[in-house]
């Protein structure tokens, strides 16, 4: 019986915890379809889930992890119209997190990173000529989550400075295509002196500044260096996944008239934030989570894939690979992915 693979996190812990196990391959039961995963994203959740830090996403092990993937249909069931074998899918956004016995899937464990994945028809959409084969499945994290928090939410346009601190993230990079597409001004913040040369190699012209936030791991006091590079006007928006102490109060300090901050992430460490310039400014701090536009239903996130889509598959969004790996490394890539060092998207490819 042909097998399939997956990547189990057997408990909580360092990346030795993530065993390689196989199954049978499971046949497609009528309106399912049988996906051979050729790309994966890799994202920090995994790695947070991974250590426990991520329950209300992961639950208890075991788990196979990932939260988003596609490739090429391998079977269909009975009942299937929309796709066949052969053709190039997507997984839908939030489908990896929906409830297993709701798609009467069993032996599921959870996540994408695995050789096989099987689903309802409903969960995967036909992915157009021109997205290159290894980032089918690594699109959504990046481009939805800046996407949904920029254009859906705060409704950016023409002009406005728009602040990206981990700009060298793939979440970063895509939230600088998408400000530019929308004809605001992406302001990259980098804590990696190293980076800036790899990111203005990589992405000519993408950011309009680069601001190093850090010397030797010691945090510079870079609020004036923001007032220089937005002639005085302070940004408009901050779209930020560090959200914590001293880099928060320096954003609250940096921030333009009405400007706001948008926290995605938590990759700071808690600490006291001076929020008392936000009273004078107008501004204010907000949360972000992806999930808010899934579950907005398709009518929000359907035209924002698509237009996604369009960007990647015209070439006007491109997502740098920083490392592909094969599904038996997941371990070490994700080890990979701890070190910070990247610039761009790690992808587990098949
Ligand atoms: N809210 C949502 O819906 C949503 C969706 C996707 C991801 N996320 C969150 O977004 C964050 C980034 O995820 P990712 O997968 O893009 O991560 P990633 O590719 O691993 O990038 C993380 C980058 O952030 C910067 N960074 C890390 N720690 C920092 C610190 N203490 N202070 C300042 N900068 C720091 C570094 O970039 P530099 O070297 O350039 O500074 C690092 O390379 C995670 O917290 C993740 O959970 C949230």
């Amino acid at each position: 019986m042909a097998q399939m693979t997956l990547a189990v996190v057997t408990r909580f812990g360092g990346p030795e915890v993530i065993e390689i196990q196989t199954r049978p391959v499971p046949t497609p039961g009528p309106g399912q379809v049988l996906v051979r995963m050729t790309s994966v994203g890799m994202n920090q959740a995994e790695v947070m889930a991974r250590k426990g830090e991520y329950k209300l996403s992961s639950g208890e092990p075991p788990f196979v992890p990932g939260i988003e993937g596609g490739g090429v249909v391998e079977g269909v069931g009975t009942g299937v119209t929309s796709v066949q074998a052969g053709h190039r899918v997507i997984l839908i956004p939030g489908a990896p997190r929906r409830d297993p016995k709701a798609d009467g899937v069993r032996d599921y464990l959870g996540g994408t990173y695995r050789s096989h994945y099987l689903c309802d028809q409903a969960h995967v959409m036909a992915v157009p000529d021109g997205v290159p084969d290894d980032l089918i499945g690594a699109l959504w994290l990046p481009y939805l989550t800046a996407w949904g928090c920029l254009v859906w939410k705060q409704r950016i346009t023409k002009g406005m400075y728009v602040g990206i601190p981990g700009c060298s993230s793939s979440v970063g990079i895509a939230a600088a295509q998408v400000a530019r597409d929308a004809g605001a001004i992406p302001i990259g913040l980098t804590t990696s002196p190293s980076k800036v040369e790899v990111i203005t190699r990589e992405l000519p012209g993408l950011f309009e500044q680069l601001v190093v936030t850090h010397h030797e791991g010691t945090m510079v006091p870079w609020h004036r260096t923001i007032k220089d590079v937005t002639a005085g006007h302070g940004m408009d928006v901050y779209f930020d996944p560090v959200a914590a102490g001293e880099y928060l109060s320096i954003e609250v300090r940096s921030l333009a008239q009405s400007g706001t901050i948008w926290v995605y992430g938590l990759l700071g460490k808690a600490d006291v934030v001076d929020v008392q310039p936000l009273i004078r400014k107008y501004g204010s701090i907000r949360g972000w989570l992806l999930f808010e536009m899934v579950s907005a239903g398709p009518d929000v996130w359907k035209p924002a894939c698509e237009a996604i889509l369009d960007r990647v598959a015209s070439g006007k969004f491109v997502m740098p690979v920083a490392g592909r790996f094969a599904l038996k490394d997941a371990a070490k890539a994700q080890m990979e992915m701890e070190k910070a060092g990247h610039v761009g998207k790690f992808v587990i490819v098949g």
